[in-house]
């Protein structure tokens, strides 16, 4: 019972904050992203008779408690569905920092909801999956797919109405994403915690929830239509207002460094000189620019130049999580 999967991470272009229920994880607002190349998590699980408790072994190293009860959580779930009570040897790999905001619970709870699903012969389907992946962190339910994606809230509290759909797929439309790294250290509020602070506390959420219908309908007609122009002024504002709303929040959450600010001015001036590129930042102080192929190594030059950069990851976009191993009945 042990198989091996593999899941991109991904960038929402419209964003998630906020919930509508913690226990299911049901997001507060739908949201639309990229899965990117380059970035992915490759996760090895495997049941056994003789394990007393779940292990949890990250980047080879132990993961630590928390994460150990959080994904013992997760596969609390599959074992539910399987009507099981075998504990399992999670062993996961990043290719790329972990915790600073470059989506490594979402890459490794969709690997790991396919890994679980073909180890335990649970035969969830691709939506199915989704809906597990959001039980572990909510952006994971993006991974599962390739491209673009969308992330439905559903309309109402249970837990199959919120999934994953894939607007179009990575070879529909080939931009690129270039990741400044300003910092890679673990960050300090997760998004989970930093979510329901804002819920509790920000003037702002109102007016948040009530804005992302149609930040929802023009991105997803920016993409049908490849407007590139309208993508990035979308993503860029999208992001602006979750970081707004959560600076709002009491005390206010600042997921920025110096340099997360000095990219992000970098990359209005280069529209000031005609290089199309926009920036998204998530719940860390890491910049992501996109922009269409043609202007790439451009982009990748400009951002060279900008102080307190300490690597750029040029990605395009990638596809569905998939199986990459499997053993034992
Ligand atoms: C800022 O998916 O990490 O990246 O569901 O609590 O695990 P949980 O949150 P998570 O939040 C992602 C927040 C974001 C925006 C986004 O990816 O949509």
């Amino acid at each position: 019972m042990e198989a091996i999967a593999i899941a991109h991470a991904n960038i929402a272009l419209i964003k998630y904050w906020g919930k509508r229920d913690e226990a299911l994880n049901l997001p507060a607002v739908g949201s639309i992203s990229v899965t990117l190349e380059q970035l992915f998590t490759k996760t090895k699980v495997h049941f056994s008779d003789r394990l007393q408790q779940d292990v949890f072994v990250l980047n080879g190293g132990d993961a630590g408690e928390k994460q150990r009860l959080r994904v013992s959580r997760f596969l609390d779930l599959s074992r539910e569905i399987a009507g099981s009570s075998l504990f399992a040897e999670v062993v996961s790999d990043n290719n790329f920092p972990t915790g600073a905001g470059l989506a490594s619970s979402a890459s490794g709870f969709a690997a790991l909801s396919l890994a679980v699903n073909k180890a335990m012969h649970l035969a969830l389907s691709r939506k199915e999956l989704t809906i597990l992946a959001r039980r572990g962190s909510g952006s994971a339910a993006r991974s599962i797919y390739g491209g673009f994606v969308e992330m439905k809230t559903g309309g109402n509290k249970t837990n199959a109405a919120s999934y994953a759909v894939q607007i179009a797929d990575e070879t529909f439309w080939p931009l690129k994403m270039l990741i400044a790294v300003t910092s890679d250290a673990e960050k300090k509020i997760g998004s989970t915690n930093g979510m329901n602070a804002t819920e509790k506390t920000s003037p702002y959420y109102s007016g948040w929830l009530a804005s992302s219908g149609k930040d929802l309908a023009e991105m997803r007609a920016a993409i049908k239509g490849k407007n590139f122009e309208k993508l990035g002024t979308l993503a860029e504002s999208s992001c602006l207002k979750m970081h707004g709303l959560a600076l709002s929040a009491d005390p206010g959450l600042i997921y920025w460094n110096g340099a997360t600010l000095n990219v992000m001015h970098a990359v209005r001036e280069m529209r000031k000189n005609n290089i199309q590129a926009y920036f998204t930042v998530d719940a860390g102080p890491q910049v992501k620019v996109i922009c269409e192929e043609s202007t790439a190594v451009t982009v990748k030059s400009e951002l060279e130049k900008v102080d307190g950069i300490k690597e750029i990851i040029l990605t395009s976009l990638g596809p569905d999580a998939k199986i990459i191993g499997e053993e034992g009945n």
